[in-house]
């Protein structure tokens, strides 16, 4: 049974949601202040946390700070009257799951509150207590992005069928981890699960390696040896890199699908397969196509079934879930026991581009885990490759970079406009970094005086709370 904490001062709704999880089957216990949230937070252990931003004592930010000290992993939601998106979005920023405005549909709240745990239990590693039968069948994946939820319910629809699915994405976005997931969901999960490379082996020998071999077939073929094709009978061939695929084999392949038969190199038997094919590339297949490098009747045969990941940097919600996933994963490995992130650490990796994507996070983390000798990883062990594209200060969180076109006409008003943008971007990032500093020690940092500090915070309307 999951527990819940509910942490609200509008007493009713809390009280009506409570009615609700209950008859859901949660184990609830509510609070409605903050400080009292926090005293049963540590008590009653939930698996999940439901909070109000606004309330009379701590407010929910602060909640959710306090939580994710004690636990960094918990999810947090935050429940957001109208017209306070905006921090909540921030509150997002800071560690929380996501958030919901009020007034709202129970069923979305209960759906979002399903998801976030099951999530949490995947980076926990706990997954044989999943809610769902979907959601068991992930149990190395998490993602809490839209196209990523779009995702992981396409590979549940299709486990049933066999149509062969494309799928596509940078370098390091998850293909692989991908593949391997469909054909585990599958019915075909008994079956072998069978990987060939086609860039990595030369054309003779991939096609040796699929379709297999006669005794006597070329010099050197001693023995017959049946190809992969016949090894993953009943099951699930993955061919990556499937667009540096030769034009013969390329041929030879579309034959074999088309068929569903295949012959062995110097045979003549024809031998029938029932094989699904996954494959992957990360160049851009539909090019490969228009260019006549990769033949259409193929591209049309694979792409059944397409599935395209998102690059790291257009879902970096899913940093937060990702890194505390690794940091479990190697903390384990490397027989550590680390907590989680620290608050700045997370700012860090948010401001990153990942151009090698989610094994470059991974990486990153791997390494960090190994660095550090507390129990939380910090910004300092994280190590961030500045690098690459030149464009270093974007990633620094201790940087602001700076690019702009002024047009002449009008060109004071552009200037001053861009002057208030960078004045109030250099705010957030000082109140950000140094979160409990007085504002003394904050205007050290910038180089002014206090007084000019206050001035320039209040002009933006920046609440140091609120930060
Ligand atoms: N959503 C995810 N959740 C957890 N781990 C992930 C996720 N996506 C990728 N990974 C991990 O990131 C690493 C890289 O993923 P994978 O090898 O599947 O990428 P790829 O797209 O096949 O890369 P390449 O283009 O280099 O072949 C793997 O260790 C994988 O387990
Ligand atoms: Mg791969």
């Amino acid at each position: 049974m999951y527990k819940l904490l509910i942490i609200d001062d509008e007493k009713n709704l809390v009280n009506v949601m409570r009615i609700n999880f209950e008859k859901k089957g949660y184990n609830v216990r509510t609070a409605n202040n903050g400080t009292d949230g926090l005293e049963l937070f540590k008590k009653f252990l939930p698996n999940c946390v439901l909070t109000d931003l606004r309330m009379p004592d701590i407010n929910g930010v602060d909640v959710l700070k306090a939580i994710k000290r004690i636990d960094f992993d918990i999810p947090v939601i935050i429940i957001t009257a109208y017209g306070s998106v905006e921090k909540a979005v921030n509150a997002v920023k800071l560690g929380a799951y996501d958030f919901i405005s009020k007034p709202f549909d129970f069923e979305k709240l209960h759906k979002m509150i399903k998801e976030a745990i099951d999530m949490y239990l995947i980076v926990r590693n706990e997954k044989s207590y999943l809610s769902s039968a979907i959601e068991r069948a992930f149990p190395g994946m998490v993602g809490k992005n839209k196209k990523m939820k779009e995702i992981f319910n396409t590979i549940a629809d299709i486990s049933d069928s066999s149509a062969n699915i494309l799928i596509t994405g940078g370098s390091g976005t998850g293909k692989d981890l991908i593949a391997r997931t469909i054909h585990y969901v599958s019915k075909r999960k008994s079956a072998p699960f069978i990987v060939i490379n086609c860039a990595a082996v030369p054309e003779d020998l991939l096609e040796a390696e699929l379709f297999g071999y006669e005794k006597g077939a070329f010099t050197g073929a001693i023995n017959l040896k049946p190809g992969l094709f016949e090894v993953a009978n009943g099951g699930t061939i993955f061919l990556d890199e499937i667009a540096d695929m030769s034009p013969r084999l390329q041929a030879k392949l579309l034959t074999a699908i088309q068929n569903r038969e295949i012959r062995r190199v110097g045979g003549v038997i024809t031998i029938s397969i029932d094989v699904r094919f996954i494959t992957s590339t990360n160049k851009s297949i539909e090019k490969e196509v228009q260019e006549k490098r990769f033949r259409d009747d193929l591209y049309y045969r694979l792409n059944v079934i397409r599935i395209n990941l998102p690059l790291l940097r257009q879902r970096k919600e899913d940093i937060p879930l990702l890194a505390s996933f690794f940091t479990k994963k190697y903390s384990q490995k490397n027989e550590k026991k680390m907590k989680g992130l620290t608050e700045n650490a997370l700012t860090k990796l948010m401001s990153y581009n990942y151009p090698g994507n989610v094994r470059e996070l991974e990486n990153i983390i791997e390494k960090a885990v190994i660095l550090e000798k507390g129990e939380y990883v910090t910004e300092k062990s994280i190590e961030l490759d500045i690098s690459e594209y030149g464009a270093n200060h974007e990633r620094n969180p201790d940087f602001i970079s700076v690019r702009s076109n002024i047009p002449l006409e009008k060109g004071f008003e552009h200037f001053t406009k861009l002057y208030n943008d960078i004045e109030k971007e250099i705010l957030i990032r000082i109140l950000i970094k140094y979160p409990n500093e007085s504002n003394q020690k904050l205007a050290e940092h910038l180089g002014i005086n206090r007084r000019v500090l206050e001035l320039r915070l209040k002009k933006h309307n920046l609440n140091k709370k609120e930060l």
